[in-house]
């Protein structure tokens, strides 16, 4: 590549080249080429958002008075998981009596700054209300599936990607399940489970999320073929989460094994990361590496923000020390996110089956710094849809103001359409015509993809 070429493309990615006076071609022209690449963003969240990806941590509702921690969430991250808030001892403390207290702030703190929300863990055999421990059989489930629908309705439309079951895989060789009362329900817990939440909010992701699975080992293998199997019979998984609670190092098949994920057609995120160890920085990098080079690894969240946050205590796991000083583990972070090559949307399309699900077309009619967007929905499927979410990633600058034949939340980022009451029917063939007025900031692009109903749309 010519180094204007170089030039171009760097600049397009905003960055700050260094230049050396390095090379003389033909007869003694001194020539600029670059010899290292300042970071082209200062922030986790912006660097990431480079190649399409997010950038989280793990918050506590109980810490967003210090304004430390705070302004560092606010500078750092686009993402947050909460770390125990939307859990069912917090959230159903007593049957059918929930509390969204806490992960409400959490939920209101990111959507007021268009942070995606991860939301942490609909079912988990731990952290389970003392109510729902005495229970079993035929009762939990039915108490667990009635948890999954009020919570994922409860935060519907609000969600980039639920962990709708967390840890339900042995450590060790068997690669089978864990035992737990959830398990002793029946094998099918973790798909009926898959199953409420799509019902309850079909804009979200679905994860599976586990830790010890890093590697290509006989848990991460069990947990692939469950994964492998649901795809195959249709039950609704959209993601697996790696933990990566690592010490020191990280399995040389970590790539590897996002990939053979990835490779069933699901996203994968890492989605608790915290690092021990004096080879930490490096480490880090790696693990961020991993991501970037796969595909669909679509986002990487850290279990804390300082060390002192972190429920691994001592070990000083995190990217910020306990003053709020950014580590060395935080700068090679950041160089890794600045080095990937950009990439706005890294998650392939899925091109549907001739006759698939659904069909968009999408115009746009712009001016200096508003447009509008008419937006048809056809249903392709050969029976009628009841009741509809489409869900689209509007470019960064772009913010709905208005709208027409469907209500859309939020504003900007993932934004969700529901039909309204006269339009929730789609017979089959049939389309539906919505559309809204946004303000933009120089970026006119269209959504890169439409999903309904969980279902990926061709684009007319
Ligand atoms: O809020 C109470 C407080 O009122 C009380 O005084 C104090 C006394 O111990 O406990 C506080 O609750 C603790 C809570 O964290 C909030 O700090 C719980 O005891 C403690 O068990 C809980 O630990 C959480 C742990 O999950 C529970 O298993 C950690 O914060 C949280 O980081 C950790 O997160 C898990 C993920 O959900 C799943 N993957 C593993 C990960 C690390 O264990």
């Amino acid at each position: 590549m010519p180094p204007t070429a170089i030039l171009t493309v760097a600049s397009k990615a905003r960055r700050t080249l260094t230049l050396t006076i390095a090379a003389a071609l033909g007869a003694g022209v001194m020539v600029a080429i670059p010899s290292a690449v300042s970071a082209a963003e200062t922030t986790l969240g912006a660097a990431a958002a480079q190649s399409g990806r997010y950038f989280g941590a793990a918050i506590a509702a109980g810490r967003l008075g210090d304004s430390t921690y705070v302004n560092i969430l606010n500078r750092e991250f686009n993402s947050v998981t909460a770390e125990n808030e939307m859990k069912w001892d917090a959230t159903e403390p007593s049957r059918g009596s929930f509390n969204y207290t806490n992960g409400d702030r959490i939920a209101n703190h990111a959507i007021a700054r268009g942070m995606k929300i991860r939301g942490h863990a609909l079912l988990w055999h731990a952290q389970m209300p003392g109510w729902a421990q005495s229970l079993s059989g035929s009762t939990l489930r039915s108490a667990a599936i009635n948890h999954v629908t009020q919570v994922a309705t409860h935060y519907r439309g609000k969600i980039h990607s639920w962990d709708v079951v967390n840890e339900a895989f042995a450590d060790g060789t068997s690669g089978g399940r864990r035992d737990s009362s959830l398990q002793r329900t029946g094998n099918d817990w973790i798909e009926a489970a898959f199953r409420a939440a799509r019902a309850a909010d079909p804009g979200a992701k679905l994860c599976y999320n586990d830790y010890n699975t890093d590697g290509i080992n006989a848990k991460s293998t069990g947990i692939y073929n469950m994964v492998r199997d649901f795809k195959s019979r249709g039950v609704p998984i959209d993601c697996v989460g790696f933990q990566s609670h690592l010490t020191n190092s990280v399995p040389g098949d970590y790539q590897a094994n996002l990939q053979r994920f990835a490779d069933l057609g699901v996203d994968v995120q890492i989605t608790e990361l915290d690092i021990s160890g004096s080879n930490q920085a490096n480490v880090y990098a790696t693990v961020t590496r991993a991501c970037l080079n796969v595909a669909r690894c679509t986002g990487i969240t850290v279990w804390g923000i300082r060390d002192s946050d972190s429920w691994r205590t001592g070990q000083n796991p995190l990217l910020f020390d306990a003053a709020g000083n950014k580590k060395a583990a935080y700068t090679s972070v950041l160089n890794a996110l600045n080095a990937a090559t950009p990439n706005p949307s890294p998650t392939p399309t899925v091109t549907p089956p001739p006759g698939g699900p659904c069909r968009v077309g999408y115009t746009l009619n712009a001016w200096n710094n508003g447009f509008t967007s008419a937006i048809t929905v056809t249903n392709t499927g050969s029976s009628a849809i009841n009741g509809w979410s489409l869900v689209f990633t509007l470019p960064s600058g772009q913010s709905i103001t208005g709208g027409w034949n469907a209500t859309y939340s939020p504003a900007s980022g993932q934004v969700t359409a529901r039909n309204v009451s006269y339009n929730g029917s789609i017979p089959a063939g049939g389309s539906v015509e919505i559309g809204f007025q946004a303000t933009h900031t120089g970026n006119t692009a269209a959504p890169s993809a439409f999903t309904l109903n969980g279902s990926t749309c061709s684009r007319a």
